[in-house]
């Protein structure tokens, strides 16, 4: 089969660098369209990490000042993975964090280090990669964020003329930076416009690209609306209603190769909510906490996750004690915000055998926290999609989640009409609300009461499609309309 070409643009791609949930689809993403017909060639940053991973990286062009800087373009298969990657020393050759120096703090050039990323993809989308018959060119241009999003206004001033779509996977962070830049950059003054890319007298880059896709897409159809009020929208609420008849909400999927209880390596692998029970036990070793009597009667919770303030971990320090006054157990694994991982690490000493916390990232730890839950926890304020409560699902780690965006979404609330119908698969409470959060997570204990009722849960939870069956379609008609129809008149 034909493959139709796709340019997409990010700053992660799991396997080779990754912070959240981002990196996770732009890497899952390529597989799945390729079963639509849609070839995707993903460019990221020459990260050392990325860089290292590489093998057999031809150099495919270069660029002698890409906004000043010297760089090289270098294409390599990774996996399933057809990457364009980026090398730019000057700009990418730092250790750690693809964002942040060693001292957490956003580098101060970060603004210059994707403006360049999104001028190479324009010069893609203009000039193609190769030459002659072998030449590929994109038909479509796919963005992720903030950081791929001035790629429009690259594209329009070299003459380059596919149509873009922009995915916001978290409208929190908009890539501002002084006006001053401009010139740094190589915007166009005219573009700094309310209309462009102007926002309160700074540059925009997410701005730019809600303005200049011809379609914006997002991460789950509740978020999808959420955008457009101000409790969600950040300030480009006003920005996203006027577009909101070219916005799509399509749920992300998660890569159920990968996320597969009965063949994952880091686990004792099972196909039955029974088969967990080994897991259960490695992880309450693994965590310190108590493995029986009235300390381990009640379900064991985990969490996953960067620590933000958007996914609420604050509240449910607050919230802890329901779960374990009824005997109910937590594992955590997480970092980010300094106080936040204090917090949790004093909640640990707090309740020696009941609460377990480990600061750090750690992929297999990960696999083996939902093999040996019970339960997930993401009590966030916002949560675009989400991907953890997923795993959960398809772990039959049963997901206690607050009701807002992809969360919404994805989990079907034990309420006694669910119950009756055989349907139910977690448990959802208001957001932001630590009273909300006490009454699910007793309401989980009551659940893990009735083992068979439990386990019956866990079964649906199982049998819930996670994966990028129903989107991936999406994503293909939306494709083909934008390269097969001219852009209509604005
Ligand atoms: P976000 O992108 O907002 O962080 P998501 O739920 O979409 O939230 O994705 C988070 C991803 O990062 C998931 O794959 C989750 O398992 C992973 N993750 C987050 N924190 C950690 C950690 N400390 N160790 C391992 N994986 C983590
Ligand atoms: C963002 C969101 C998260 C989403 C992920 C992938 O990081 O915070 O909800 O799942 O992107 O789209």
């Amino acid at each position: 089969m034909r493959m139709r070409p796709v340019l997409a643009v990010a700053s992660e791609c799991a396997p080779l660098v990754k912070t959240g949930g981002l990196a996770d689809v732009v890497g899952a993403l390529p597989q799945a369209m390729a079963a639509q017909g849609w070839g995707i060639r993903t460019l990221i940053p020459g990260y050392p990490a990325v860089l290292a991973a590489l093998s057999g990286a031809r150099v495919v062009q270069e660029f002698p000042a890409l906004l000043g800087q010297p760089a090289r373009l270098l294409a390599a298969r990774h996996g399933a993975l057809d990457l364009l990657v980026l090398d730019a020393p000057a700009l990418y050759a730092r250790d750690g964090s693809p964002y942040l120096t060693p001292a957490g703090r956003d580098w101060p050039d970060n603004d210059l280090r994707f403006a360049a990323l999104c001028r190479a993809g324009a010069l893609i989308a203009r000039d193609g990669i190769g030459k002659g018959k072998s030449r590929w060119r994109p038909e479509v241009v796919h963005l992720h964020d903030w950081q791929a999003a001035l790629v429009p206004v690259y594209m329009r001033a070299l003459g380059a003329g596919q149509p873009c779509i922009l995915t916001i996977h978290n409208i929190a962070f908009h890539g501002l930076t002084a006006h001053t830049r401009l010139a740094a950059l190589d915007l166009p003054e005219a573009e700094f416009t309310l209309d462009g890319f102007e926002y309160y007298g700074h540059i925009s880059a997410l701005k730019a690209g809600i303005a200049g896709a011809r379609a914006l897409s997002t991460v789950s159809p509740t978020y999808a609306q959420e955008l457009t009020r101000p409790e969600f929208g950040m300030g480009l609420e006003g920005v996203i209603r006027a577009r909101t008849s070219a916005l799509h909400g399509i749920l992300n999927g998660i890569d159920t190769g990968v996320w597969n209880p009965a063949t994952d390596p880091a686990i004792t692998p099972y196909t039955t909510p029974p088969g967990k029970a080994a897991n259960k036990r490695a992880l309450r070793t693994e965590f310190g906490l108590a493995t029986r009597g009235a300390a381990a009667r009640g379900p064991l919770c985990i969490v996953v996750a960067r620590m933000s303030d958007q996914k609420g971990l604050d509240l449910l320090l607050d919230a802890l004690p329901a779960l374990t006054r009824r005997g109910g157990q937590l594992a955590m694994l997480g970092s980010g915000d300094r106080k936040l991982e204090n917090a949790w690490l004093q909640a640990a000493r707090d309740n020696p055998g009941a609460v377990g916390v480990r600061i750090g990232y750690d992929e297999g730890l990960a696999h083996r926290m939902f093999a040996g839950g019970d339960a997930v926890l993401v009590p966030s304020r916002f949560e675009p999609c989400g991907l953890t409560q997923l795993y959960g699902l398809r772990y039959g780690t049963l997901p206690v989640v607050a009701r807002t965006g992809g969360l919404a979404d994805t989990v079907i609330h034990a309420n006694a009409a669910a119950l009756a119908a055989g349907v139910a698969t977690g448990i959802t409470h208001r957001p932001d609300d630590a009273p909300a959060l006490e009454f699910a997570l007793a309401q989980l204990c009551a659940l893990h009461d009735d083992r068979r009722l439990y386990t019956r849960l866990q079964r649906n939870a199982m049998k819930h499609p996670v994966g990028w069956e129903a989107s991936a379609p999406r994503y293909a008609a939306l494709y083909t309309r934008l390269a097969d129809q001219p852009e209509p008149p604005r």
